[in-house]
Formats: structure tokens, sequence, C-alpha cells
């Protein structure tokens, strides 16, 4: 699983949009019942509507109807020097979109973690907090 994970996010990754930064991530939703959901970053004109790749991939997925119960893995992956840990914005996101101990496989194809919402964003602020 975390093989072919790891490999679809590569994959995604060689449709990055990223004329600014030159910076390419890919990522890829493993959803129950073998279903995948790709993203790669989008980048714009006007920077700040960039969209990050794990936010465009699970956007993906709960696009097609999943959610965070459906989900098994979020593979991230970059061609940077240091392994792309996900920004603030997609932390946040990811922390209502993705169950707290789901795996997230980051990669640049040098170095690989497994980690999960729960550590990359400790103390979060949750639907519970305005619901
Ligand atoms: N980026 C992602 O897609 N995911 C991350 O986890 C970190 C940053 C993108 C946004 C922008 O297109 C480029 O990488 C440089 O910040």
């Amino acid at each position: 699983m975390k093989e072919q994970l790891l490999a679809k996010a590569f994959q995604a990754m060689e449709n990055a949009y990223a004329p600014y930064s030159n910076y390419h991530v890919g990522a890829c939703v493993e959803c129950k019942g073998g279903n995948y959901y790709i993203g790669a970053n989008i980048e714009n004109a006007s920077f700040g509507l960039t969209n990050c790749a794990e936010r465009s991939a699970i956007f993906a997925a709960y696009s097609n109807g999943y959610r965070k119960e459906d989900i098994v893995g979020l593979a991230i992956v970059s061609d940077g020097d240091r392994i792309a840990a996900p920004c603030g914005a997609c932390r946040q996101v990811l922390n209502e979109l993705l169950k707290k101990d789901t795996p997230i496989y980051l990669s640049n194809g040098k170095e690989e973690v497994v980690t999960t919402i729960k550590d990359l964003l400790p103390m979060s602020f949750d639907m519970e907090d305005v619901l």
C-alpha cells in the first residue's frame, strides 16, 4: 500500500504547475476499496491562490464522495532537498478531513517519514470547538 501510494504521488508530481516556485509536489489519497485520488500543486500569478498538492488530492477524494473514515493513507512527495512537510494551511485542512491517526507518508525520493496529523498539528482547533 505504501509503495503504491508513494508511486502514484510521484506520478502526480509530474503534473505540478509551478512556474513561479519551480518546486514540484505530488500527493495521493488512498480510499477503502482501492480507489486513489491524486493531486499536484497548482500555482497562480496571484500567489495566494496557489493550491497545494495534498489539498488538491484530499479535495478530490471528498469530491468523489469519500470521507475521513474511508481514507486509509496519504502520501505527499516533492523534488526538494528536504522532505516537504505540509504547510500550516494544509495541516489545518488535513486535521479536519483525515482521521487523527491515518498514516501520512512523506518522501523526496531520498528520505521517507511516516507521520500523522495528530503529530503534525498538536493542540489543534477543531470542529468540536465551533459546533
Ligand atoms: N506546496 C505544496 O504543494 N505542498 C506542501 O506541503 C508545501 C508547499 C507547494 C505550494 C507552492 O506551489 C510550492 O509548493 C512552493 O511553496
